[in-house]
């Protein structure tokens, strides 16, 4: 089971187009304290040779073109992707399925939910029917993308996608707009859970014994992207539990039995992406690892 890290940030990635805050400045300043990162997606492979995508990011295109495992190998048109599965509708998980157009047979994987976001969209009929088929998913059920792959999704609290709020938004719904992955491969189990509104106690039991647990990242206070003057909302309205704080996912996950513990979907407001910063010193030494654009997981 080997996990490529393809982006390992959250939407917008490091740095963000329009923006010059503390840390996007040091990006594109080349301040090696920070790394450039791409938005969020994963590539997953068992033999080497057939992959799944696990989000479409918008930056698909450079990441397939840093990656040569990923390319195409042989014969006129084929690449060695062989299905999608997204997670949620947002923006930075799904606008990489338009990179994939140009009549390539593969499997889109996805929760009716999030399916019936994309349906809703016409420009996703771009990838057509005959050579993508759309395959529902349903929560706790597990499906195998790859022979020897077994994928199961269920419910990580969360929230419609940001393009879909409206008035009565609910924040921490545990249902199909949101949901994360367990990957497993023999006895070998990964945990992807990219998007994640609270460490509730279902989601702890999931998380126990995982061998490595991929998780939520996006901020390390609640209140960052206001402090910093960039945005008027908490991570917790944009359905992101912080890493730190007494209620956060460092706190809420210590303790629990895990090989590895990776944050991913790291937002460029936050502090850990610097690499001699006091959040970074913090995270390390409660036992996270900061996710990297190539950072690859072989078990
Ligand atoms: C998020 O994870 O909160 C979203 O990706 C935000 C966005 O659409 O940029
Ligand atoms: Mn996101
Ligand atoms: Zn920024």
């Amino acid at each position: 089971l080997r996990v490529i890290v393809l982006g390992s940030a959250a939407g917008g990635g490091v740095p963000q187009w329009n923006c010059r805050c503390r840390i996007c400045a040091l990006a594109w300043d080349k301040d090696a304290r920070v790394k450039r990162r791409t938005q969020s997606s994963l590539a997953v492979t068992i033999n080497g040779e057939e992959f799944v995508l696990i989000n479409a990011s918008p930056d698909l295109r450079e990441q397939i073109a840093g990656h040569a495992v990923l390319q195409p190998r042989s014969g006129l048109r084929g690449s060695p992707v062989r299905a999608c599965v997204v997670t949620n509708a947002d923006v930075d998980h799904i606008a990489g399925l338009l990179t994939l157009r140009e009549r390539q047979n593969f499997d889109l994987y996805a929760t009716q939910a999030t399916l019936s976001a994309l349906q809703a969209n016409p420009i996703f009929d771009v990838l057509a029917p005959e050579c993508v088929a759309r395959k529902p998913v349903r929560l706790d059920e597990a499906f195998e993308p790859l022979p020897g792959l077994v994928l199961t999704p269920f419910a990580a609290p969360g929230k419609v996608a940001l393009w879909q709020e409206r008035e009565n938004l609910e924040i921490g719904v545990e249902g199909e707009t949101t949901v994360a992955l367990e990957l497993r491969c023999g006895s070998k189990r990964i945990l992807y859970v990219p998007a994640c509104a609270a460490a509730t106690t279902s989601l702890r039991e999931k998380i126990a014994g995982a061998d490595v647990l991929l998780f939520d990242g996006t901020t390390f206070t609640d209140d960052e992207l206001i402090a910093a003057g960039l945005m008027q909302k908490s991570a917790r309205r944009m359905g992101h539990l912080p890493m730190s704080g007494r209620d956060g996912s460092a706190a809420s996950l210590a303790g629990l039995d895990v090989g590895r513990k990776i944050f991913i979907h790291i937002n460029n407001s936050n502090p850990v992406l610097i690499e001699d910063s006091p959040e970074r010193r913090w995270t390390e030494q409660a036992g996270w690892e900061i996710a990297y654009d190539g950072m690859e997981i072989v078990l």
